[in-house]
């Protein structure tokens, strides 16, 4: 198998979730009043699976790699690409944080959370399909198999950390939240 086997089986469940998120958007232009608790659902998907762990592993470990390699200026202007789209997802993401808890709060307009939402299920499919259509492919052909096994190795490490990584930030910020509001079980 090359490294893309895995990032192209996560694209499908990302397209799965921008499924979700696009009928989610629908169905509050037909006057449905926005779920709030599965738009904090998407926000915890694209954060934790789209970004954490996909691009988790396809800068730190693919891009990174590629950056010794002598790509092509074709690849290398995709890759810069790739890199500030990851950008504009994690910001896009945000906002749609930021919007759907105003929402939540106050109630009012939902016009920027369907905006957010519409941006979100047109990002990722053109994102995804850079990848997949005219990139992985091409890039394949700049490493060995050794070196691929290796990249596929550093894959199944980087899955397997980033659980334990996850639930330590969270346990660190509950016991700051603790902290701070003084309800502290150590009192
Ligand atoms: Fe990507
Ligand atoms: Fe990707």
């Amino acid at each position: 198998m090359q490294p893309i086997g895995p990032l192209m089986h996560e694209h499908r469940l990302i397209e799965r979730m921008v499924g979700l998120v696009a009928e989610q958007a629908e169905a509050i232009k037909r006057g449905i009043a926005p779920d709030s608790e599965f738009i904090e659902d998407a926000v915890e998907f694209f954060r934790v699976y789209a970004d954490r762990c996909h691009h988790g592993k396809e800068e730190e470990l693919l891009f990174k790699e590629l950056g010794s390699k002598d790509l092509t200026p074709e690849l290398s202007a995709i890759m810069q690409e790739l890199i500030e789209e990851h950008k504009q997802g994690r910001s896009l993401v945000a906002s749609l944080y930021q919007a759907n808890k105003k929402y939540r709060k106050e109630g009012g307009d939902s016009q920027s959370v369907v905006e957010l939402l519409n941006e979100l299920s047109s990002f990722y499919p053109a994102h995804i399909e850079k990848e997949d259509k005219h990139f992985f492919f091409p890039v394949m052909e700049y490493f060995t198999r050794e070196q691929m096994d290796s990249m596929l190795e550093d894959f199944n490490t980087f899955d397997r950390q980033m659980i334990h990584e996850l639930f330590l930030q969270r346990v660190d910020n509950w016991e700051k939240v603790s902290e701070q509001s003084g309800s502290g079980n150590a009192g």
